[in-house]
């Protein structure tokens, strides 16, 4: 069947098609159907089933005869290190640690905050947890103190799992005092930490809290796997909205399983044993879904990367790790590619490498311009496939179904919808819009299993967020279209979210902090075009009457606030002072306006603005920092 054809035949019955894709999933009870409607625009996946996702990842592989092979390959040109686990012994360390964590009281649905970097005890963290029915909530190692409370708070963990440190190049990044910290900023106290000790900062213990990754593994029984109901949270995400508050994103543990095991064959093309790397963070959903769950489910042999795609040590590091490991499908992020290519744009790198094992790449997390494709395409000489997701659907909602049918790529666009998501643009009223048309993008209720069911905790802000807009549509957040092909366009955000170098941030959150700073009496921060990153943060200050401060140390101090609050990866380095900032004459900030004079776009002058003269003095300010030209 081409994509046509299993697109329609998902489309004709899409709880049989679900439920003809679970058959590849170990239940301990099989669905009696494949969606529950909860009411209320909700729904569930598989819901009366029981599994355990540990299992489906991990044990059953051993079971089936293929213990030896390699489950994980860790390979970090920053320690120098390279190390691989089989399955066999991936099943026997998580349910070593799975085996402590319980004897220390945690069962299933109890939280467990893990706040670790690119080490393969991070995926032993999130399994264990998986085996116990405890739901996990990584958060990424960039994010400062304050972030890691905020989402403490949130979760209500009955213990946090961190490493001593993360390295990042040139750099120790102190995760023990950071989670000291967040935990003393937090009103939720966990019962326990563990800490994994990395030779590179052993990190000093509180007596009774801490725990050591490896003591409090001694002598425990190994915990066997948990059945769990279907629609049992595996994890919680946070991720950014509007606000500086994030989102907490539930993933339930028999969509996930199913959905993801669905999508390595068919849009990964990868068979069981083969090697697929995904080359992102576990703190994100790409690490998630592609460095954890879905290889590991489906059986390929996955590789944890520490590292950068320059300078560790060179621009070469992709190739080596893909002809180092025989890698046969690739994903990163289109900022990683650009930074590769500016470093080595004739590609004499990639000449270095046979790159022979590999047969495919996957973009995703941000738009990928066209000049990156056509590059990637003109070194590898293998299909570059761009798609499109969201940490929120938890896989592709958009892609080249390269294990279904190779359809022909459009530059600019991430191909096809897949099947589950019945892809919609609207106008600001509701309404469909023809090919072509310019709008926001929805997706036609349920969604498919494996995206979210709802936020953590937060029912109205996930109604709000997402399913108000448009009543019987999510709404992405995403505006774009589609042409007479079916192939959809990603043009922009409709709200606060900016993508900096593939990281989702809010603008929002950023202005909650700037607004912080004692001289600020109004602020804006906006995402300018950024040619490496494809955009960077910029904040506009306006101080309170009378003060005297220099406006540049204002602008420092502001800097390392948003560094301190929110976390080296917000990147937030550009901010300048200016007298007001441009409104509409109800009091709106025209941050879009902003952008395109940042940008040097064509931009009309908003027919509701209160003075237009204040754009003259942002532009000149916009100008002192190098846009605006
Ligand atoms: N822990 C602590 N700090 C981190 C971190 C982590 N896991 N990841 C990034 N940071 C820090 C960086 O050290 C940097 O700090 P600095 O201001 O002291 O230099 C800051 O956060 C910004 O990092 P980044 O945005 O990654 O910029 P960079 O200049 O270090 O690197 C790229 C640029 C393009 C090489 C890099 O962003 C990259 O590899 N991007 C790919 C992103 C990706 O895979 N995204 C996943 C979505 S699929
Ligand atoms: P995240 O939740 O961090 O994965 O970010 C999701 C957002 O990143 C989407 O809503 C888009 O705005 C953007 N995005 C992800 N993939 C793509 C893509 N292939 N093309 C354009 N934008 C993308």
């Amino acid at each position: 069947m081409g994509y046509k054809e299993v697109y329609a035949t998902w489309q004709a019955d899409p709880e049989a098609f679900w439920m003809e894709a679970a058959e590849a999933i170990d239940w301990d009870k099989k669905p009696s159907k494949a969606l529950f409607e909860k009411g209320n625009n909700l729904y569930e996946w598989f819901a009366d089933a029981k599994c355990n996702t540990c299992y489906n990842a991990v044990d059953r592989h051993v079971e089936a005869g293929r213990g030896e092979q390699t489950a994980i390959i860790y390979d970090s040109p920053i320690t120098h290190t390279k190390r691989e686990i089989s399955y066999v012994e991936l099943r026997n360390r998580v349910a070593n640690l799975a085996g402590a964590l319980r004897a220390k009281g945690i069962e299933k649905g109890d939280r467990v905050i893990i706040y670790m970097p690119m080490v393969p005890e991070a995926l032993e963290a999130m399994l264990a947890c998986a085996r116990l029915g405890a739901v996990h909530s990584v958060v990424f190692g960039g994010f400062a103190a304050n972030e890691l409370a905020v989402r403490i708070d949130d979760a209500k963990p009955k213990a946090i799992i961190a490493a001593s440190c993360g390295l990042e190049p040139g750099r120790v990044v102190h995760y023990k005092p950071l989670l000291d910290g967040a935990i003393e900023l937090a009103k939720h106290k966990p019962d326990f930490t563990v800490i994994l000790q990395r030779e590179q900062e052993v990190a000093e213990l509180v007596e009774g809290r801490d725990y050591n990754w490896h003591g409090f593994q001694y002598g425990v029984e190994p915990a066997e796997c948990v059945p769990v109901e279907g629609n049992h949270p595996a994890y919680i995400l946070y991720t950014s909205g509007t606000t500086g508050a994030p989102k907490g994103v539930i993933r339930h543990t028999a969509g996930q399983l199913v959905a993801l095991n669905w999508t390595m064959k068919n849009i990964y093309n990868v068979d069981p044993g083969d090697v697929f790397w995904a080359a992102s963070d576990v703190g994100w959903v790409v690490g998630h879904s592609y460095i954890c769950y879905a290889p590991l489910i489906h059986g390929n042999t996955t590789i944890v990367f520490e590292g950068k795609p320059v300078g560790t040590p060179d621009a070469g590091t992709f190739w080596r790790v893909i002809s180092e490991h025989n890698v046969k499908s690739f994903f990163t992020a289109p900022t990683a590619f650009r930074a590769v290519k500016r470093e080595d744009p004739a590609g004499d790198f990639v000449k270095k490498y046979d790159l022979s094992c590999l047969e495919q790449v996957y973009l995703a997390g941000e738009r990928a311009d066209p000049d990156t494709i056509i590059w990637a395409q003109n070194q590898l000489g293998v299909p570059v496939v761009d798609h499109w997701w969201q940490t929120e659907t938890g896989f592709a909602i958009a892609a080249n179904p390269l294990g279904i049918e190779e359809l022909p790529t459009k530059l600019g666009s991430p191909t096809v919808p897949m099947p589950g998501f019945e892809v919609t643009i609207l106008d600001d009223a509701g309404h469909p819009v023809e090919a072509g048309t310019l709008g926001a993008i929805a997706i036609k209720l349920p969604l498919p299993p494996g995206t979210l069911p709802n936020l953590w905790n937060a029912e109205d802000r996930f109604q709000k967020s997402y399913l108000s807009t448009f009543p019987g549509y999510y709404e992405t957040g995403d505006a774009g279209m589609m042409d007479e092909d079916g192939y959809v366009y990603i043009m922009a955000r409709t709200d606060d979210v900016i993508n900096v170098a593939g990281h989702r941030l809010s603008t929002g959150g950023m202005e909650e902090v700037l607004a912080g700073h004692p001289d600020v009496a109004e602020c804006a921060v906006i995402g300018v075009a950024d040619q490496l990153k494809g955009q960077s943060p910029v904040g506009f200050l306006c101080l309170n009457a009378g003060c005297t401060k220099a406006h540049e140390d204002i602008v420092k101090e502001v800097v390392k606030l948003v560094r301190e609050k929110i976390g080296p990866v917000a990147a937030f380095k550009l901010s300048v002072v200016v007298d007001r900032l441009p409104k509409t004459r109800s009091g709106k900030i025209l941050r879009g306006t902003m952008v395109s004079i940042a940008d040097g776009t064509e931009w009309k002058m908003p027919a509701t603005i209160d003075d237009p003269v204040i754009l003259d003095e942002i532009t000149e300010a916009l100008q002192t920092l190098g846009y605006a030209k």
